[in-house]
């Protein structure tokens, strides 16, 4: 039976997109679908790009967002939740509920560069004012507070001397939409679980040094199964 996925957005849904496109091309491979796209914004680009697809689109009152939306997912038979862009803290019912099967993707390599307040544009001006060398997604469980909870998977992204927080949040966005439909599929799927000591389990568990060597050199956009199989 397919995973159903409900997909929490705020904004354009440009990773969304990501997942539903890799979804489709995984063909009758999928082992989960997007049934509902749900927003804290009535604009939301997120839910115009579900329509598009046939996909159930609901822009949340208040109260649904922070008093009912547990039940509103049960209500959708919603097996797993995933934050693209949302920036709402998310209740502790659903992330208890759903833990080990929620998951936010972040646009800079945590435990730096997150927390209350760091989104957007934010994020990446402030790797820029850091001096750090790199940056790049980081995809991982969801848990009570703002980008804490255990890292699944990061992608590396080189910070450039001359970049501006536009021109590193769009390369750091290309990355996650390489990274985040993998793991989220990944999870889906039951590769990658959560264990009750709070470790993330999967296939990279087994996975050799030369992992780090293929994550080290990989271009990109490419070779993103190498992200997944890196132990860590
Ligand atoms: C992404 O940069 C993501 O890392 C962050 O919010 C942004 C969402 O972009 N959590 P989009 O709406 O998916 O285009």
């Amino acid at each position: 039976m397919l995973t159903r996925i409900a997909v929490l957005a705020s904004g354009g849904g440009s990773n969304l997109q990501g997942i539903l496109d890799y979804l489709d091309s995984l063909g009758s491979g999928a082992r989960a679908g997007v049934a509902l796209v749900a927003s804290d914004r009535v604009a939301a680009g997120a839910l115009d790009r579900a329509r598009v697809h046939g996909i159930e689109a609901r822009a949340l009152s208040d109260t649904e967002r922070v008093t009912t939306l547990d039940a509103l997912l049960a209500a959708s038979a919603i097996d797993m939740v995933v934050l693209a862009g949302y920036l709402r803290l998310v209740p502790p019912d659903v992330t208890r509920r759903y833990r080990g099967r929620i998951l936010n993707v972040h646009p800079a390599l945590l435990p730096a560069f997150g927390g209350p307040g760091m989104y957007g544009a934010r994020v990446h001006q402030a790797v820029l004012d850091s001096g750090v060398r790199l940056s790049g997604p980081t995809v991982h469980f969801v848990d009570d507070e703002y980008d804490r909870g255990p890292i699944i998977a990061q992608w590396p992204v080189a910070v450039y001397h001359d970049d501006t927080a536009e021109s590193l949040g769009r390369r750091v966005l290309a990355a996650e939409h390489s990274l985040y439909p993998r793991v989220v599929h990944a999870v889906a799927a039951g590769a990658v679980t959560l264990d009750d000591d709070g470790r993330v389990r999967g296939a990279f568990d087994r996975a050799g040094p030369e992992c780090h060597f293929a994550l080290s050199i990989a271009p990109p956009l490419e070779g993103v199964e190498s992200v997944l199989a890196h132990p860590r």
